[in-house]
């Protein structure tokens, strides 16, 4: 059964331990594996701003590397009020694991919305 409340305050948790010194703009995110494990991530910014990494790429790079790379659903919350939505290199990303994995997009006051990554990224690269 997916607890997709207590999915949010995962990553509510995970956004209390960003790192954005730059853009002062906290995600958090957490990962449900199809085995029922859960991993969560942050955002961690860089002075080389390229090197920075997403909160979902956070969580699903500590997945893989624990040996968990089959994924169910995902939840994003950030401080905005709005809808916070994987980037494209997050979509990418998210795809090469799980093409039907639900994301869980929310805002910062607990509304949230159900997408699928087949929505999210049409046409996905893959080889
Ligand atoms: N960011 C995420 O962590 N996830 C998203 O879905 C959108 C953007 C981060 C990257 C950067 O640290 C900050 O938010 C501003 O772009």
């Amino acid at each position: 059964m997916l607890d997709v409340d207590m999915l949010i305050t995962k990553a509510k948790e995970a956004r209390e331990r960003a790192y954005a010194p730059y853009s002062h703009f906290r995600v958090g995110a957490a990962l449900l594996t199809q085995s029922g494990h859960i991993y969560s991530g942050c955002n961690i910014e860089n002075a080389v701003y390229g090197a920075s990494n997403c909160a979902e790429r956070t969580a699903i790079f500590k997945a893989v590397s624990e040996g968990h790379s089959s994924f169910r659903a995902l939840a994003i919350v950030s401080d905005d009020e709005d809808y916070v939505f994987p980037c494209g290199i997050c979509r990418q990303v998210i795809w090469e694991f799980s093409h039907d994995i639900d994301i869980f997009v929310c805002t910062a006051d607990g509304s949230w919305q159900r997408h699928n990554i087949k929505e999210l990224l049409p046409h996905a690269f893959h080889i």
